[in-house]
C-alpha cells in the first residue's frame, strides 16, 4: 500500500507532537522523588515515568488514530488488525533517567504492515530539547533543519557507539568479543545507553557508526528510518537487510559499513 501523502503527514506530525508532549511528561518525573524504580531483572530497570510515558502515547495514538496498531515496550499496546503499526519507546535509556544522568528519549515510528517498511520516525531528547525526525524519501531532521551522517572514511578516525545486553552475564553473544576486536582499530567507542539516540548521533555525524546485538523493534525502528534518511546504511552484523524484529543492528555513515560488518562477521564466524 502507498500511504497518501496526507495520511503520511498525519502521522508524521503525529509521532513529532506526540513525543514532544512525552517527552515534556519525563522531565516532570526526571530527579523527582516522587519517580519510583523498580527492576525487571537484576540490571534492566523500571521506573514509574515508562508507565505514564506509554499510557500518554498510546492513548494520543488511539485518539487521532482509532483503528492503528501498537507494540509499546511496557505493555499498554494492542493489535487491531490495522495496515500501521506504531512502535512505542516511551523512554529509551531507562538507566541513564534512573541515574540521574541527563540523556535518555522517546522513540515513536510508525511501520506500514503490506509493504514490511517504516514510513515515518520521531525520536525526542527533552534534556537536550532535540527532535529528530523523518518521513520516508523526504530526509531527515534535526529540530526541522536537515541533517547528514559524516564523511568519516577512515575507521582509524571513526568513533563509534555500542550497547551490550541486559542479561549479559548469560549470554553468549554479549558483545565482549566484538568490542575486544574493534576498538584497539578505532578512534573510540562510547556507551551512550540509548540505542535511538545513538542511531540518531550517527544520523547527525556527532559519531560515525553504531552496533548492538540484543535490540528491540521499539529501540531500534524510528533511528534506522532516521539515519537512512540522513544517508547512513542499516544493516544486521552480517550486511544482510535490517529488520527492526531482528535484534541485531550494524549501523554506519555509510563509508564504514564495509569496514564493521566484515568485523562483526570475523567475530561471529570464529564462534
Ligand atoms: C535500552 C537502551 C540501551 C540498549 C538496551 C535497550 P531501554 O532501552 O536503548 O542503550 O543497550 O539494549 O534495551 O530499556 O532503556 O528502553
Ligand atoms: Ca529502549
Ligand atoms: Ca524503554
Amino acid at each position: 500500500m502507498t500511504e497518501s501523502l496526507e495520511l503520511l503527514r498525519g502521522m508524521d506530525a503525529a509521532a513529532r507532537e506526540i513525543s514532544l508532549e512525552a517527552g515534556a511528561i519525563l522531565m516532570n518525573g526526571f530527579r523527582s522523588e516522587s519517580t519510583t524504580i523498580g527492576y525487571k531483572s537484576r540490571t534492566d530497570m523500571v521506573t514509574s515515568m515508562d508507565g505514564e510515558s506509554e499510557r500518554f502515547i498510546c492513548s494520543e495514538i488511539w485518539k487521532r488514530f482509532p483503528g492503528h496498531d501498537i507494540v509499546a515496550e511496557e505493555g499498554s499496546g494492542r493489535d487491531r488488525d490495522g495496515e500501521y503499526l506504531w512502535y512505542v519507546d516511551p523512554l529509551d535509556a531507562t538507566n541513564n533517567f534512573a541515574h540521574g544522568i541527563p540523556f535518555f528519549c522517546v522513540s515513536i515510528a510508525v511501520m506500514s504492515k503490506s509493504s514490511g517498511r517504516i514510513v515515518c520516525g520521531a525520536v525526542y531528547d527533552p534534556c537536550h530539547d532535540e527532535l529528530f525526525s523523518a518521513c520516508r524519501g523526504s530526509g531527515a531532521l534535526l529540530n526541522g533543519k536537515a541533517i547528514h551522517v559524516s564523511d568519516t572514511a577512515d575507521h582509524g578516525r571513526a568513533l563509534f557507539s555500542t550497547g551490550f545486553p541486559y542479561d549479559k552475564e548469560n549470554m553468549e553473544h554479549n558483545n565482549l568479543e566484538q568490542l575486544a576486536r574493534i576498538l584497539p582499530q578505532i578512534q573510540c567507542v562510547r556507551r551512550l545507553g540509548s540505542a535511538a539516540l545513538d542511531l540518531c548521533y550517527t544520523a547527525c555525524g556527532r559519531i560515525d557508526g553504531y552496533w548492538e546485538p540484543m535490540l528491540k523493534p521499539w529501540d531500534t525502528a524510528a533511528g534506522s528510518l532516521i539515519l537512512t534518511e540522513a544517508g547512513g546504511t542499516v544493516t544486521r552484523y552480517d550486511g544482510s537487510p535490517f529488520d527492526p524484529e531482528y535484534p541485531e543492528i550494524a549501523a554506519t555513515n555509510g563509508r564504514l559499513h564495509g569496514y564493521l560488518v566484515e568485523r562483526l562477521t570475523e567475530s561471529r564466524d570464529r564462534k
